[in-house]
């Protein structure tokens, strides 16, 4: 077959793509121009077989905290191919186009999968979480029993654009694990969803001349029901003592919205000091990492400063150009070095070097994966925060 991998020429061959991706990916046509306006043509590659677009995906050019500091990161979204052409090595022909294009800028690639082992074969592996957690509303603090500094902290609304939501969350996310740089794409996604539900309400949290936090909430409910769930589409913090403020906040919605749900991690500041481990997780998900230029990842992620480690690594990469890369690691005061050659002792599956890059897996779990077969020289190399997103892209 005669494919050719390349961008959209123009709108009418977006909308192309669109009129199969949509129903592939469970989301209406008559969506297809409002996704477009917001999309833009720029992230969208498209393969022709015969001049014909038989695939296409998204590839957003983002970055992404690990360490503290932000890396380049290729999001893959959209891949679909039109149902027809199934089944015959399309959608790998695409998705290798498109990691060859993208490593020249990006060190990582990342995605949420529909389909795991798809991925796997293409060097992807899991990397990181995103759930929805639910807690009943009343299990969350009510603030008689908080210190004054907590119960009398301040909590006011503002406008969705208010610039103190970007720097908070900013401050927040270049601690944690793998969450995303946002830039005007993804505010824009979080504040005006395409299919507009109930209002977005924003608050912070402290001195309106030093605010601690915010919240940003909406909420779900049954026509006819009496209770609802408040949801909190997004929610950042600097001090203990305004995630504590947060929980009451919340907790005070208790009479009509029964249930909070939020998204993210697990370990959330949000649910940590609970009387009651009361919460559920109805739905959860793990995003992928791909490392596409492994000696350009390891050298711009942040490391605790209390690593100091110099490791020779062998990293293999089967089926793909170079199927192994030997690089020397060398890890001292929160920042890396890495060199080409050395005696590449440590020999790691590119996938598994991918899983414990974020932090999501340790050398233990990636050699019962069968990834290496002794990674104990990077033990702690990679400690951090566990890595968790709050946006689904
Ligand atoms: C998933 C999808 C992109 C695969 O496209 P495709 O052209 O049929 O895939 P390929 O023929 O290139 O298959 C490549 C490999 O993946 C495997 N694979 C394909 N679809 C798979 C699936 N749903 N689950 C598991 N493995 C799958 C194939 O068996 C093949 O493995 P092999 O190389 O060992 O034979 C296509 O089915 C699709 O568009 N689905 C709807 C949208 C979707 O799910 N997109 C993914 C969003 S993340």
């Amino acid at each position: 077959m005669s494919l050719e991998f390349r961008p959209p020429r123009d709108r009418a061959e977006a909308l192309a793509f669109l009129d199969f991706a949509g129903p592939a990916l469970l989301a209406p046509r008559s969506g297809a121009e409002a996704f477009l306006d917001r999309e833009g043509l720029e992230p969208m590659r498209l393969l022709l077989e015969n001049g014909r677009i038989v695939a296409g995906l998204s590839m957003r050019s983002m970055a992404q905290y690990f360490g503290g500091r932000a890396v380049p990161s290729l999001a893959f979204r959209m891949v679909a191919v039109e149902p027809g052409s199934r089944g015959r090595g399309v959608a790998s022909a695409l998705l290798k186009a498109a990691l060859e294009e993208g490593k020249a800028v990006h060190p990582i690639a990342m995605l949420y999968p529909a389909t795991v082992g798809f991925y796997r074969n293409l060097g992807f592996e899991e990397a990181g979480h995103y759930m929805r957690v639910e807690v009943p509303t009343r299990e969350l603090p009510d603030g008689r029993s908080a210190r004054a500094a907590v119960r009398e902290l301040p909590v006011r609304e503002v406008p969705l654009d208010d610039p103190a939501l970007r720097v908070i969350y900013e401050a927040d996310a270049a601690r944690s694990g793998g969450a995303f740089v946002r830039d005007a794409w993804l505010w824009n996604r979080l504040l005006r969803p395409i299919v507009p539900g109930p209002d977005r309400i924003a608050y912070l949290l402290g001195p309106e001349s030093a605010p601690e936090g915010y919240l940003i909430t909406a909420f779900e409910h049954q026509p006819g029901g009496r209770h609802g769930t408040l949801l909190v589409k997004d929610r950042a913090f600097l001090t203990a003592r305004a995630v504590q403020r947060a929980q009451i906040f919340l907790c005070h919605h208790a009479s009509t919205l029964s249930r909070v749900r939020l998204e993210g991690g697990a370990p959330d500041a949000l649910l940590s000091g609970l009387a009651n481990h009361a919460f559920e997780i109805p739905y959860t998900e793990r995003w992928m990492v791909r490392l596409l230029d492994p000696g350009r990842a390891l050298a711009l992620r942040g490391y605790s400063a209390a690593v100091r480690a110099e490791v020779h690594l062998t990293i293999v990469d089967p089926g793909f150009e170079p199927d192994a890369t030997r690089l020397i690691l060398s890890v001292e005061g929160g920042q890396a070095r890495t060199a080409p050659g050395g005696r590449g002792d440590v020999v790691v599956d590119a996938r598994g070097l991918a899983a414990l890059y974020t932090g999501f897996a340790s050398p233990s779990d990636i050699r019962l994966q069968g990834y290496t077969d002794d990674a104990e020289a990077l033990a702690g190399v990679f400690a951090g925060p566990t890595p968790a997103l709050r946006d689904f892209v």
